[in-house]
């Protein structure tokens, strides 16, 4: 996605984290720079997260930068392309997770009470899905958070998402929680707590 301002001015990774605070990692400059760069990752938070919602169907977007201000937990990596738009770079993925407690059950009905690693939203530009950014941006945030996908939960994957973790992770069989979340068999024996 392209911005009518230089997003290699803010970002100077090819994979960055934006947490809370809105403010990239490695800022140096005034107050009056740090508006201007807090105004500019506002726009790309939201633009992407709208981008997201729009991919996925749904009416309200799940990442916002009203809502990563709120949420101490959560973090969210964007993919970026630097010599995309004649140099001055472009955002082309989104991955936010975040830690949730949730009530999941195994595939024999036994009930658990986890404090469990989520996927929360993930979106790579229409014109670039199939093309392995999806898992250059997930590979970067299993290391980040030194977790298995296995150990994940994930809140309403969509059919692509479903698919991506067969072809990547070999996950099958999904298990399909009342709360909209969906777990694989993994998930359960290191992180269960007995209710
Ligand atoms: N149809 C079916 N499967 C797809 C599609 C598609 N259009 N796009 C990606 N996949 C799956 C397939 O398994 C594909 O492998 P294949 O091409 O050999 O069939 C694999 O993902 C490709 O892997 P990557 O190229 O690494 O993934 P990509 O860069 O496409 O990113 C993502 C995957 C994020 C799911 C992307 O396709 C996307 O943004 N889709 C639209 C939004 C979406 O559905 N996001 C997930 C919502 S659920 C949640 O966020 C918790």
């Amino acid at each position: 996605m392209e911005f009518r301002f230089n997003v290699n001015e803010i970002f100077k990774q090819p994979i960055v984290q934006v947490g809370h605070t809105l403010i990239p990692q490695g800022f140096k400059g005034d107050r009056r720079a740090l508006w201007d760069t807090l105004s500019k990752v506002t726009d790309i938070v939201n633009a992407m997260g709208s981008a997201s919602a729009t991919a996925q169907g749904l009416t309200k977007p799940i990442t916002s930068a009203d809502r990563l201000r709120n949420s101490e937990n959560q973090n969210l990596y964007l993919l970026i392309e630097p010599n995309a738009c004649n140099g001055k770079g472009a955002v082309t993925g989104l991955l936010k997770t975040g830690q949730k407690g949730l009530y999941v059950f195994d595939r024999d009905g036994h009930h658990y009470h986890v404090q469990a690693p989520c996927i929360l939203d993930f979106y790579v530009h229409e014109s670039r899905q199939r093309t392995g950014f999806g898992k250059t941006l997930f590979e970067h945030m299993l290391q980040k958070e030194t977790v298995h996908p296995e150990k994940l939960a994930i809140d309403r994957p969509s059919d692509k998402f479903l698919g991506f973790l067969k072809k990547h992770y070999s996950l099958v069989d999904p298990i399909k929680q009342m709360n909209n979340y969906v777990v694989y068999d993994g998930f359960f024996p290191s992180v269960k707590e007995m209710e």
